[in-house]
């Protein structure tokens, strides 16, 4: 029991975890009681997810106990947490993709009549289960997982665990592929959940969830816990307890009007079968940022000027040249990068070491250069002061990737995209889970490549990041840019604009 004579669900006391050459997590100990959002925050590194995999059964703790409701127990398998009503919403689902939902959250433990499996019963307790968050008429139980959007699938995700009879839900970094709309979603299914007394830890690098979700905050840092709240505290005390000291200039000054240089990039009429009467200008020195929602066809226009899949009519014009790229390959050539927000799809080797893996890319882009172009700064010392300035967290630049945290994988692909120091680059979600000290640091560094003369291309669904980052904001609705804002714009007249809604008056 705790000071308030609730017993907590989960209470994890003193635990300890090491690595070869980390201490991931030293002396943790932290509660959760029912009915409770906990959000667990830190930098890239803190040692969140270890927590999480240990609470889970995935590793065993050096040292420490878990408690569930107040008797200690041990996991050596993910298996044994379930059953003990703990569910734990990964950030790569587990749904099988092309069963359908109620087949999904089934899965395993199918109700079966004299033998046979009784679809009518799965699909009824479906509905049940989603029903009890507010979800029925939003998700169809015999939909196929893979026609579903990320936030829906997420919502069969959660619909799982209760269907599982989770005590405790943990969610790792839920919001980091959904949309603003679709934020709001899961935060009401939050709400739901704790109104029905289920205990939720949450993790994120968003500020505005922890205060917009959490009963209590636990700060992270370098694997221990630098701060505990019982309360919702001011983002700016949750920051100083993450990085130990304030963040003044969160983000780099917008451009001035002398560092705008020469137009760089020009579409006009581009159209394909996903975007269509697409014109702008970028120019050097410049970051021109995309806000939409999910499908409006800013990723769409950033492949069709990056040749994956190119526009069929129109015309593009880079450094005054028309050019007409059909592949990756010769936009690279040309001098366009792209950093796609997808870490997995980004091929990071995940067996190769962090400095390898900011070398690949610079490799490859070398050997499509004649040679007397080569790249000198595709040498080792300046990854190696890229990946500084980065602040990746590795024990050593020889380290695997893969064992590096989520954010710091994310970081080394960023500094292996500006080794190759192109004309234009195009971010898409370039801070998906990146910690806020992290955050500062690449929009600095974007600041920093277009005063270098690069044009930058931010693709954003994070929009205070996209109004405080970019120095114009396209808004695409519907394969179409829409609008067009200065700094300056609010959030509101963004969504007015990326959803097409007219303001209706109170
Ligand atoms: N399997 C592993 N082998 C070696 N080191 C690991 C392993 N898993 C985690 N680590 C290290 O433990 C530390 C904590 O990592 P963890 O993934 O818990 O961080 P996190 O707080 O979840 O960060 P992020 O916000 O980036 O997801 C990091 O230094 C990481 O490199
Ligand atoms: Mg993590």
């Amino acid at each position: 029991m705790n000071k308030n004579g609730v017993t907590p669900v989960i209470e994890m006391r003193g635990i300890s975890k090491s690595f070869p050459g980390v201490r991931a997590l030293n002396d943790v100990s932290f509660a959760v009681e029912p009915g409770e959002v906990h959000a667990l925050v830190g930098e890239n590194g803190a040692g969140k997810s270890t927590l999480i995999k240990i609470l889970s059964g995935v590793y065993q703790p050096d040292a420490g106990q878990i408690l569930l409701n107040g008797a200690t127990k041990s996991f050596t398998h993910p298996v044994q947490s379930l059953k003990g009503g703990i569910s734990v919403i990964y950030q790569e689902f587990s749904l099988l993709p092309e069963r359908t939902v109620a087949q999904n959250i089934f899965l395993g433990r199918e109700p079966t009549r004299r033998g046979i499996i009784d679809y009518a019963a799965m699909r009824a307790e479906t509905r049940r289960v989603l029903d009890l968050f507010g979800a029925g008429t939003r998700v169809d139980p015999n939909a196929i997982v893979a026609d579903l959007d990320v936030a829906t699938q997420q919502m069969v995700e959660i619909a799982k665990a209760i269907s599982l009879n989770a005590k405790v839900v943990v969610m790792d970094e839920p919001t980091a592929a959904l949309n603003e709309a679709e934020c709001e979603v899961l935060f009401e299914t939050v709400d739901r959940l704790r109104e029905r007394g289920t205990a939720i830890i949450y993790i994120t690098h968003r500020m505005r969830e922890v205060t917009r979700l959490a009963n209590r905050v636990t700060v992270l840092k370098d694997g221990e816990v630098a701060a505990q709240f019982d309360h919702v505290p001011k983002p700016g005390d949750i920051v100083r307890a993450m990085v130990g000291r304030d963040i003044a200039d969160f983000y780099a000054p917008f451009a001035t009007e002398n560092e705008i240089g020469a137009k760089v990039l020009s579409v006009r009429n581009g159209q394909n079968d996903r975007v269509s009467n697409i014109n702008f200008d970028l120019s050097a020195g410049e970051i021109l940022g995309f806000a939409g929602i999910q499908g409006a066809g800013r990723v769409a226009l950033a492949m069709a000027l990056f040749g994956e899949h190119p526009f069929t009519s129109g015309k593009v014009r880079l450094n005054g040249k028309t050019v007409a790229f059909t592949n990756p390959r010769d936009a690279i050539q040309a001098g366009i990068g792209l950093l796609p927000g997808d870490r997995k799809g980004e091929g990071l080797v995940l067996m190769q070491s962090v400095r390898d893996n900011g070398m690949l890319t610079a490799r490859a882009f070398d050997t499509l250069l004649s040679s007397h172009k080569a790249n000198q700064y595709a040498d080792l010392a300046s990854m190696d002061s890229l990946l500084d300035a980065m602040e990746v967290k590795a024990s050593s630049y020889d380290q695997d990737i893969g064992n590096l945290s989520g954010g710091n994988q994310q970081k080394a692909i960023v500094a292996r995209w500006l080794a190759l120091k192109p004309k234009v680059l195009i971010f898409i979600e370039p801070t998906r889970g990146i910690d806020v000290n992290a955050k500062a640091g690449i929009y600095h560094l974007m600041r920093d490549l277009a005063r270098g003369g690069a044009a930058v291309m931010m693709i954003s669904s994070d929009l205070p990041e996209v109004i405080g980052a970019a120095d114009r904001i396209l808004v695409m609705r519907a394969g179409t840019i829409v609008d067009e804002f200065t700094h300056g714009a609010t959030e509101h007249d963004i969504m007015l604009a990326a959803t097409g809604e007219t303001e209706v008056a109170a």
